[in-house]
């Protein structure tokens, strides 16, 4: 279906689209040649479930954004499928969009024309797309910030511009590679209330990558823990806590310590796995893992 179609209907700024579920079944990949050749995943298998945002959570170069490229149709895998509603990915499109770390707005363009970007591309500027723009600017608090350029804009506030950007595009499915990912901490938690209250709003399938098990826990509904390098699915953790999310009463949840300890001791057994076959990533996971512990104490 195009993203024409999916859109709400006229006069509507209900965010609501016609989502898709996707599914990554006995996955491998590999990159490099001969003796070099790495694998990076290993026979992967989860599901994206429609509708829902399921987060995935593991060790810093565990092979996260190659998954992410492989969802994306960036590349394709060595074996295995990936598919959209059943049906292979063969390559980009517009059902699937990709938010990264890295600023993608465009610096000669201010908020607004960048948010309304992909839109004018395709040559849908209508009333109800303007309507739109209004309203996601509002939702990310940047309607004051309309006219500024990137380079006039605070870290948080470029993320949230670029948040902005992707959701006008109606993706049947959102893709987000460790968007907050830099930011200081305030900021950081900031953007979760933001993120979480797009996608409350529009309960639209979400793929959320990160390290980070606070900002896993607060958004997921679903969470995907992986393996160390070569990566696949270590454990699935339903996040049953309520919506709409809501940072003070998270941290205060008893349900909610419960799922982090659950999800930070199969953390630590895959960091120790790394550990002693000689992984870098292993150092900085215990090192983050014992910060966590400390905290707690
Ligand atoms: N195009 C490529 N060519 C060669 N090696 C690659 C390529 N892409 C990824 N790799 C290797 O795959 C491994 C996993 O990288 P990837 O970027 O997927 O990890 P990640 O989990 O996203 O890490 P991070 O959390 O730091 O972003 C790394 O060892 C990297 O060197
Ligand atoms: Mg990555």
């Amino acid at each position: 279906m195009s993203a024409v179609m999916n859109k709400p209907g006229k006069g509507s700024q209900n965010l609501k689209v016609n989502s898709a579920e996707m599914r990554v079944e006995g996955v491998s990949k590999s990159y490099g040649i001969a003796h070099l050749r790495e694998n990076v995943v290993h026979n992967a298998s989860f599901v994206i479930e429609k509708s829902k945002l399921t987060v995935m959570i593991g060790p810093s170069g565990c092979g996260k954004s190659t998954l992410i490229r492989l969802l994306a149709g960036f590349d394709k895998p060595d074996s295995g499928t990936v598919t959209i509603d059943g049906k292979p990915v063969k390559g980009p499109d517009r059902d699937r969009l990709v938010v990264f770390q890295e600023s993608a707005l465009f610096p000669w363009m201010n908020t607004y024309d960048n948010i309304m970007y992909g839109p004018r591309a395709r040559g849908e500027v209508d009333d109800e797309t303007k309507a739109l723009a209004e309203f996601l600017l509002d939702k990310v608090g940047l309607t004051q910030f309309r006219n500024k350029f990137p380079s006039q804009l605070s870290g948080g506030m470029q993320r949230r511009a670029e948040l902005a950007r992707a959701m006008i595009n109606f993706p049947r499915v959102m893709i987000l590679d460790e968007p907050f990912r830099g930011l200081d901490a305030m900021t950081k938690e900031l953007m979760w209330e933001y993120y979480a209250g797009l996608y409350e709003e529009s309960r639209r399938t979400n793929f959320f990558v990160t390290t980070d098990i606070d900002e896993a826990i607060f958004l997921a509904d679903r969470l995907l823990i992986m393996t160390n390098i070569p990566t696949q699915v270590r454990a699935v953790l339903e996040v049953d806590l309520p919506r709409p999310r809501n940072l003070k009463e998270l941290l205060e949840s008893d349900r909610a310590n419960e799922i982090k300890m659950e999800a930070l001791g199969i953390l630590h057994e895959e960091a120790m796995k790394s550990f002693s076959s000689g992984s870098a990533a292993a150092s900085d996971f215990i090192e983050a893992y014992s910060k966590r512990v400390k905290k707690k104490g």
